[in-house]
């Protein structure tokens, strides 16, 4: 690998940082992410300047010379300062020797050179810097090898593990999060120092840990970095829920699945399928009420009765531990997993149109989405079992579109509503317009009527004679 890099970094605003930072006397370097992405040629949309001096001095210097009007950010606690151009981000910092306090993130400032700001970073591959100095510009500082561990695809603390992961333990989830996205191999010393560590993520903010999580979750393979927690005992702090799927039972010599195995199967399996973030975490989640609801039954074998809305259950608990958000986010999370083995049974027996009318009704404008996460589930070694369960899918897939286009139940309105049928038969708000209205449904969904004013009308009008009511005027 060339270690100039003065045509990679040629862009006006290192040119102008350069420049700038000659003027004032500081030595200065790009560092960090960056240079990591720009080795591995891979977007990145942040900057991090290093500077033997005042960092806010300098960006203040910068953002004046690239743009008049930019807003400096600045931070004085920390000694740092950031600003935006052009989309991207760019962050000055003084270089640090710095050491954290225990049990807590502020950090003990003290000046010091660019070696000793590169021996506080995380990783090796994290630790590089490109020279913005006029003598040097673009020569490479890799004092950790951290070229070549991004060539052998290592991750690797510069320093001892234990140091590095005592100063700032989210790394310890940085680490498996960057093995996961990249495809990394975390070293063997850095990975045992994880698992000696683990405890220490305790004092980690809830919220930095669930950036990292889902971040995991968007790579290609999430189940990389869930291995990872789980073999090093992260897992079972900060998910216990998941990590309770591991493990098989056997009862007069019948086991079940691992259902850890199958989680991360059925996550792996939904990825090229979705962006959509929740859906990711519903594949997750939809099998996390099976440790609970597992029983062994004379004859039947292995059982999981309602694991699926039981997990729907547990969920908020889940979200609401881990910081994931309390929002309509976290309902279709519930959704998908209340709802993911309708499809199943749905393919298993005659496709009915009543029966794919009610899970329209029930899925609404995420039938899409449930039929996705059902097709990912569907992890059978058995190659006719799935070819069956696939073309069945397919069937459901058709079924529903010739439904919706008929029947529109999809973002059901009922057709009759309550203050007509209150008004036709001069009722008050009372139990009877709730049970006529739910006939109108049932009777819409089990296709006895159509979804449409007139025939609800008439259906109504024959259920209220049923309950004794009489017309208005009549
Ligand atoms: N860093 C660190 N320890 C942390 C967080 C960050 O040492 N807990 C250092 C690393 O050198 C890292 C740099 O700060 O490269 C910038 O951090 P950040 O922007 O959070 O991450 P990136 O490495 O840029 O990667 P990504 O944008 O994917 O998070």
């Amino acid at each position: 690998m060339e270690n100039n890099f003065s045509k990679y970094i040629n862009s006006e605003i290192f040119k102008v940082v350069s420049a700038q930072a000659g003027e004032l006397g500081f030595e200065t370097y790009v560092i960090g992410g960056y240079v990591r992405d720009l080795i591995l040629e891979r977007p990145s949309k942040d900057i991090d300047i290093v500077t033997i001096g005042n960092g806010i001095k300098l960006a203040k210097q910068v953002a004046q010379k690239l743009n008049r009007n930019i807003r400096v950010n600045i931070f004085k606690n920390f000694g740092t300062a950031q600003f935006k151009y052009n989309d991207i981000e760019i962050e000055f910092v003084g270089a640090r020797k710095e050491s954290y306090r225990k049990d807590s993130r502020k950090p003990v400032v003290e000046d010091g050179t660019v070696e000793d700001d590169q021996n506080r970073r995380d990783f090796t591959i994290n630790a590089l810097a490109i020279s913005l100095n006029a003598n040097n510009f673009g020569a490479l500082i890799d004092p950790f090898g951290g070229v070549e561990d991004l060539n052998r695809k290592i991750i690797r603390t510069p320093l001892d593990p234990d140091i590095t992961f005592d100063d700032d333990p989210l790394r310890m989830m940085r680490g498996i999060r960057f093995a996961t996205q990249l495809k990394f191999k975390i070293e063997k010393k850095t990975l045992d120092a994880i698992t000696r560590n683990c405890e220490r993520i305790s004092i980690v903010s809830k919220e930095r840990i669930v950036d990292e999580l889902n971040k995991i979750m968007m790579s290609e393979k999430p189940s990389v970095g869930f291995k990872l927690m789980d073999n090093t005992g992260l897992l079972e702090l900060i998910m216990p829920e998941v990590a309770a799927l591991k493990g098989v039972d056997v009862v007069d010599g019948v086991g079940h699945k691992d259902n850890f195995m199958h989680t991360l199967k059925v996550l792996d399996r939904i990825v090229p399928s979705t962006q959509n973030l929740w859906l990711r975490w519903a594949a997750l989640f939809h099998d996390v009420a099976k440790p609970l609801t597992k029983k062994y039954v004379d004859g039947l074998g292995w059982t999981f009765h309602g694991h699926n809305y039981v997990g729907s259950k547990i969920i908020p608990r889940i979200f609401r531990r881990v910081k994931l958000p309390l929002n309509d986010k976290m309902k279709f999370v519930q959704k998908m997993v209340n709802l993911h083995m309708r499809p199943i049974v749905l393919s298993e027996e005659e496709v009915t149109d009543s029966a794919v009318r009610r899970l329209l009704f029930e899925a609404g404008d995420d039938i899409d989405e449930l039929m996705t996460l059902c097709e990912a589930d569907i992890t059978s070694k058995n190659e006719v079992k799935v070819k069956q369960y696939l073309s069945n899918f397919k069937l459901v897939r058709e079924k529903l579109k010739e439904i919706e286009e008929k029947d529109a139940v999809r973002n059901f309105q009922p057709p009759v509503k309550g203050e007509e049928i209150m008004e036709v038969f001069g009722l008050k708000p009372c139990h009877e317009v709730g049970i006529i209205k739910n006939a109108i449904k049932e009777a819409i969904l089990d296709g006895e009527i159509h979804n449409n004013h007139e025939e609800a009308y008439e259906f109504m009008l024959k259920k209220a004679d049923e309950l004794g009511l009489k017309l208005v005027g009549a």
